[in-house]
C-alpha cells in the first residue's frame, strides 16, 4: 500500500522556525519529525511513499535521500500549494489502488493496520481516523451513526449543536476512485470541499474512532507539548541518547561538568558541553553541539543544534532555534520563540509568546519586557 504525506504547508503558525526549516523537518526530539512518521508507516508495512511538498521542498529532498531507511520516497512538488486534497490529486496518476493519506504534522500512535482493516471491513471509499477532543467547539466534528458511517461535516459548531466529541484527526485511507470528486490543479481541501461532497453523492465515508495518542505540532505551544509528552512516556518514541541516570538521555561525546545538575526527564544531544553550576531542569531538549554556559538554567525548553547559552541566563518554555548566541544572564521564558543564527547579548528579557525573525542581533539590554 503507497501513503501520501502532505508537507507542503509553509507552517506559518510556528514562524520563525519554520522560516528556514519546514515544519514536518522540525526536530524532535533531535530528529526530523517526518523521520517518526516514516517509521510509524514503515512498522506497519508501508514501504512506498509520496511526500508531496512545496515549501522549501529542497530541504526534504536533500535529507531523506542520504538516508537508508528502507522505504521507497518519490518527491512531488507542487508550484502553487494546492490544499491538502489538491495536493492528493496532483499525485492521483501514482495511485491505483487503496491508499492513505498522512497530515506531515500529526504526532500519533494511531495502529494504522487496525484502520486499514476497518476500512475494507466497512468497504468504505474513504475512511477518516477521529480522535476525541475536550473542546468540540473549536473544531470541525465528525458525528458517526451506529455503523460507523459519517452523518455530517459541522464546522466550528456551538455548543447546542454539539453531539459528538470526534474531529477529524487528519489521517484517511481512500480509495483511488474517489478522487475524481476533485478538480485538478485548483487548491482544493478535504475538509471543506471532497468530504461534504462524497456525502452529498451518498459515497459510503466512515469514521474510525481511535484513543491513540494524537497531537497536531503546528504551534508553539503544541511543539513544545510534544516534547514534554515524549520525555513523561506518553508517546513511546525511539529517540537516540544513553540513560545516563533515570529519564537523562544523553548523545555521545557531551560532556557534562560534575558540578552541573541534571534534573529527568531530559536529552541532551551529541557533543554538547554543559559547564559548572548549570542547571537543566526538567522536560528540557537540548540538540547537538550546544555550550551551556556557568550558572545557566534551562527548563522545559527546546534548543535546536549548535546553541550556546552564557553564564547565568535562563530559558524556560520556550524554542530556541539553530546556532543561536546567548549572552549573559538573557532570559528567554514564556512561549518565545527565536528564529536560527540569532544573537542576544547580555541582560535581555524575551518573554510572553515574542518572536524573532533569524539572524536578528539584539544589543545588550535592549528588550526589557
Ligand atoms: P499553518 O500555516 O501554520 O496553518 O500550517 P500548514 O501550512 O502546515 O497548514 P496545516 O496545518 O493546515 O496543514 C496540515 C498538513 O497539510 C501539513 O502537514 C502541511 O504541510 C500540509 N499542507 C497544507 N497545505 C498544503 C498544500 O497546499 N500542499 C501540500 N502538499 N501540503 C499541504
Amino acid at each position: 500500500m503507497k501513503a501520501v504525506i502532505l508537507v507542503g504547508g509553509q507552517g506559518i503558525r510556528l514562524r520563525p522556525l519554520t522560516c528556514t526549516t519546514p515544519k514536518p523537518m522540525l526536530p524532535l526530539a533531535n530528529a526530523p519529525f517526518l523521520l517518526y512518521v516514516i517509521k510509524l508507516l514503515k512498522t506497519h508495512g508501508i514501504n512506498d511513499i509520496i511526500l508531496s511538498t512545496s515549501y522549501l521542498p529542497e530541504i526534504f529532498e536533500r535529507h531523506f535521500d542520504q538516508m537508508s531507511l528502507g522505504v521507497n520516497i518519490t518527491y512531488v512538488r507542487e508550484d502553487e500549494p494546492l490544499g491538502t486534497c489538491g495536493a492528493v490529486k496532483n499525485v492521483e496518476n501514482l495511485l491505483d489502488s487503496t491508499f492513505i493519506v498522512f497530515n506531515g504534522d500529526i504526532l500519533t500512535n494511531l495502529n494504522i493496520s487496525q484502520l486499514i482493516e476497518y476500512h475494507r471491513k466497512k468497504k468504505a471509499k474513504a475512511t477518516l481516523t477521529l480522535t476525541s477532543v475536550e473542546d468540540p467547539t473549536a473544531y470541525g466534528l465528525v458525528p458517526l451513526d451506529k455503523t460507523g458511517h459519517v452523518l455530517e461535516f459541522l464546522e466550528k459548531p456551538s455548543w447546542d449543536e454539539v453531539t459528538t466529541d470526534l474531529v477529524n484527526a487528519g489521517t484517511y485511507v481512500l480509495e483511488p476512485e474517489v478522487l475524481r470528486y476533485a478538480p485538478q490543479g485548483e487548491n482544493y481541501s478535504f475538509e471543506r470541499g471532497l468530504f461534504p461532497t462524497l456525502l452529498e453523492d451518498g459515497v459510503p465515508v466512515f469514521g474510525f474512532p481511535s484513543s491513540a495518542y494524537w497531537l497536531d505540532i503546528g504551534t508553539p505551544k503544541k511543539y513544545l507539548q510534544a516534547h514534554h509528552d515524549i520525555l513523561e512516556g506518553k508517546i513511546a518514541l525511539n529517540f537516540e541518547g544513553e540513560e545516563i541516570k533515570p529519564q537523562v538521555w544523553v548523545g555521545k561525546g557531551t560532556e557534562i561538568s560534575s558540578e552541573a545538575t541534571i534534573f529527568g526527564p531530559a536529552i541532551i544531544g551529541n557533543n554538547c558541553r554543559v559547564l559548572d553550576h548549570a542547571t537543566i531542569f526538567s522536560h528540557t531538549t537540548i540538540g547537538n553541539n550546544c555550550e551551556i554556559h556557568e550558572g545557566a538554567r534551562l527548563e522545559g525548553c527546546v534548543l535546536y543544534e549548535g546553541c550556546s547559552v552564557g553564564d547565568g541566563a535562563v530559558i524556560k518554555n520556550s524554542i530556541l532555534g539553530k546556532s543561536l548566541r546567548l549572552g549573559k544572564k538573557v532570559h528567554v521564558e514564556e512561549i518565545a520563540v527565536l528564529g536560527d543564527n540569532m544573537v542576544v547579548s547580555d541582560e535581555n528579557y524575551l518573554k510572553k509568546g515574542i518572536r524573532i525573525w533569524p539572524e536578528t542581533k539584539i544589543e545588550a539590554g535592549k528588550i526589557q519586557f
